[in-house]
């Protein structure tokens, strides 16, 4: 076995950015000798979770090259869109967005339009950056996040259009500076890309080859966040369950769970996503073992017939996918369940798409996330025959809607009655009303003081709405009895 880490970025070429945060920095400091006011960043990040997470690294650089942030795109000298590629929806709306910036950049010549992210590791997409919209300053992908020291100073030194697209397997750059959103939730990335080349999926092509952080390096970080006062810490990756695999040690993904959980504190851990075709027994377990992990598995199943499954190059038939929530739900007392489902992939029938209902009712999932097919220049599913009509596609997608909203009333209706352990994170719309998330990620409505904002609270549910519970907060002295239940006390009626 290979001892080399092949992923990690050199030292040499790390060093060679600090050089360029501080001639950066340098100028954005003359400019604030100058104008007497720091130069303002906006960014706006689009897509999933590891956007979210490369997002927060792009701030913790900006910050440290002498940026601050505005949300207002008017008032900035530093626009940035991090973009997804992952429907074609995401990418209109990019492109929308981009568009509305060509005034600003009229009214401010010296204002950086920056695009970066999964879009940007395509070259149709660049292409077209290129041509149509000339007034975007600088635009790079997904490997070379590390670089923006360098290529902000080539931007504002070099009075052209800079581009770095680097097609690269990808790599790690451990230490960069991160600023968080706010909250207590954080997201931590413990692997990057993927290898399964799912038939429709862009992804594995934006995002290079799976690579897997060093346990140490993950430990380190969700330490410091347990001692920062996050209360929820979420592992990331496109397919958890298969980290660690080509590490030079290998380790398992449900070692790395356990030996977060071992960190002491009052937390939660999440993890997303866990692939159904690398889900094991052991992995189960370890969620029913570890009293920090959340009752709660996201299995994308996709769709319920196998011969699209086949076609999707997922790995897995239905019945090992039911086995193994079967498996789940035993094994797990209260394990709520969610998915991904694309409607309308290339082929499929309507006999194909009643199979998915068919799973969707057997399995009895708490949410879904639902999309329909979008075709992806490059993917193999793209030069698939299509011939359904997407009208035809929108009303099986409506059909699944009204399906799932029966299920997941129904489900919502058994949490009536329960205690659920609430993780504040706002208020709600109506005056008085706080917002959260059980461990189950279900949106909680609860009415209690602001101060709770940030903080765990046992809220006792009274009512099932379609999106969300509701619930009253418990007293102090009513959650301190649930806490130490009597022996003889099934505490049943708590949802964690
Ligand atoms: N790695 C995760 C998913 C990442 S993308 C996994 O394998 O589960 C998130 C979701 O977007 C996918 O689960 C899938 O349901 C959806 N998706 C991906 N590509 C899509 C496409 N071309 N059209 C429609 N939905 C897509
Ligand atoms: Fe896409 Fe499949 Fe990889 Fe998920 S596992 S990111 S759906 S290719
Ligand atoms: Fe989108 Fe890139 Fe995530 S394509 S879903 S932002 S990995």
């Amino acid at each position: 076995m290979s001892q080399t880490k092949p992923f990690e970025i050199p030292c040499a070429e790390l060093e060679q950015q600090e050089l360029f945060a501080g001639k950066v920095l340098a100028l954005n400091e003359d400019h604030l000798r100058k104008t007497g006011r720091r130069r303002l960043a906006c960014t706006r990040t689009y897509g999933c979770q590891a956007n979210v997470a490369d997002g927060e690294k792009i701030r913790g650089i900006l910050h440290e090259i002498g940026y601050e942030f505005t949300d207002e795109p008017d008032e900035a000298d530093f626009i940035l869109f991090n973009t997804c590629a992952v429907r074609e929806n995401a990418e209109d709306r990019v492109f929308g967005n981009i568009g509305a910036l060509a005034h600003l950049k009229k009214e401010n010549p010296n204002l950086i339009i920056a695009v970066c992210g999964c879009m940007m590791q395509q070259e149709h997409i660049v292409e077209k950056i290129r041509k149509s919209y000339p007034y975007v300053g600088l635009v790079f992908g997904t490997h070379v996040v590390h670089r923006l020291p360098e290529l902000v100073y080539r931007a504002l030194t070099e009075h052209k259009r800079v581009f770095d697209s680097t097609q690269s397997d990808g790599v790690i750059a451990e230490d960069l500076p991160v600023v968080r959103e706010e909250g207590s939730k954080a997201w931590l990335p413990i692997m990057y890309g993927c290898n399964n080349f799912c038939t429709y999926c862009i992804v594995p092509y934006v995002r290079g080859r799976e690579r897997s952080r060093e346990p140490d390096a993950i430990l380190r970080e969700a330490r410091q966040l347990v001692a920062d006062g996050y209360k929820e810490i979420t592992l990331l990756g496109q397919n958890v369950n298969s980290y660690g695999k080509n590490l030079p040690q290998p380790i398992r993904f449900s070692q790395l769970l356990r030996m977060i959980n071992d960190i002491p504190g009052d937390f939660r851990i999440r993890f997303m996503t866990s692939h159904p075709k690398d889900a094991t027994r052991e992995l189960i377990d370890t969620i029913a073992d570890c009293d920090k992990v959340c009752n709660h598995l996201h299995l994308p199943v996709q769709c319920g017939s196998d011969e699209i499954l086949r076609r999707m190059n997922r790995g897995y038939t239905c019945e090992q996918y039911l086995e193994l929530v079967e498996y789940a739900k035993k094994r797990i007392p209260g394990l709520s369940l969610s998915s991904d489902i694309i409607v309308g992939f290339p082929g499929e029938t309507y006999e194909n798409f009643q199979g998915t209902l068919k799973l969707i009712e057997a399995v009895g999932y708490d949410l879904l996330y639902t999309f329909i097919y979008s075709k992806r220049v490059g993917t193999k599913a793209a030069n698939y025959d299509d011939p359904v009509d997407p009208k035809e596609k929108s009303r099986w997608f409506r059909e699944l809607l009204e399906v799932q909203a029966k299920i997941g009333r129904a489900n919502f209706e058994g949490y009536v009655g329960q205690t659920a352990r609430v993780l504040v994170d706002g208020t709600g719309k109506k005056e008085g009303m706080l917002t959260g998330r059980d461990e189950h990620n279900i949106l909680v409505e609860f009415e209690g003081p602001p101060a709770l904002i940030g903080s765990f609270a046992d809220v006792k549910i009274t009512q099932a709405h379609q999106a969300a519970l509701v619930g009253s907060l418990k007293a102090p002295q009513d959650t301190e009895a649930e806490h130490n239940p009597r022996p003889s006390d099934s505490s049943a009626d708590r949802i964690q």
